[in-house]
């Protein structure tokens, strides 16, 4: 008898469950009903959009007066030559001077930033001096060779004469590193000056120098 209730009570649980299924028939075309969707809808400004949120009536607000991004760094000089000679005496470049990787990185940002107008090689002859651009000094020769690396960092930072600043393209890192490679070109020079006849010898040529432009002559070579 038990048994036979059983079988009935199973029969009508899945008559339940059949019609469930049946009547719960899911439309492709409609979005699941969400329970608790929580913030899954929040309307969204866009940067240029109106906003009543603020007085202003814009969604782009300004900074706060006296905040700075995340990771940014400000140097807090003047961009005037005095203060140029001032950062020449108190910044120094926390870089390690010789690090290969460094190098091989301050080649990279100097081919990117700054060989169309120096030249790849810092003699001031980049492609832009032969389209119109003033050349500027020679990187091996002119003035900047006797300046500290703080001033190169202030003339990379907040320009000089008429030499744009850097310091929207290249972070404080990436100067250091153009810093380290424009010492590194001007000492290599100095010393292949200093003995023109020097040969190439076969271990000066990896690491760094992989990453070299390839139109850099080798050591000894005057261009
Ligand atoms: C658009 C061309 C241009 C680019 C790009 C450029 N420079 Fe210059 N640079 C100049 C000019 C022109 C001057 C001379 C400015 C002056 O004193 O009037 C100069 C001056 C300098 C000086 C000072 C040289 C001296 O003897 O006074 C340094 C150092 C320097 N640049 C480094 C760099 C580095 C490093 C980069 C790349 C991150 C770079 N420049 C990118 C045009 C450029």
């Amino acid at each position: 008898m038990t048994l036979y209730r059983c079988n009935i009570a199973l029969a009508i649980l899945l008559a339940v469950v059949l019609l469930a299924t049946w009547s719960i028939s899911v439309d492709p075309q409609r979005p699941n009903w969400d329970f608790l969707p929580d913030m899954q809808y929040s309307p969204a400004y866009e940067a240029m959009s109106k906003n009543d949120n603020f007085a202003d009536g814009r969604t782009w607000q300004a900074s706060p007066e006296g905040t700075i991004a995340r990771g940014e760094t400000r140097l807090g000089y003047a961009a005037t030559p005095a203060d140029a000679i001032r950062a020449g005496e108190e910044l120094t470049n926390p870089i390690p001077a010789g690090d290969a990787a460094v190098l091989a990185r301050g080649a990279t940002v100097y081919r990117v930033n700054c060989a169309m107008c120096h030249g790849p090689q810092g003699q001031g002859d980049g492609e832009a001096t032969k389209r119109g651009v003033p050349p500027p000094p020679s990187l091996l020769t002119g003035k900047s060779p006797q300046m500290k690396d703080g001033q190169l960092m202030h003339i990379l930072t907040y320009g000089q004469g008429s030499m744009a600043p850097f310091v929207a393209q290249l972070s404080l890192d990436e100067r250091w590193q153009v810093v380290a490679y424009v010492r590194d070109m001007q000492t290599k020079t100095v010393t292949s000056a200093a003995s023109p006849n020097e040969t190439t010898t076969p271990d000066e040529s990896p690491s760094p120098a992989a990453d070299l432009p390839t139109d850099v002559p080798a050591a000894g070579e005057t261009p």
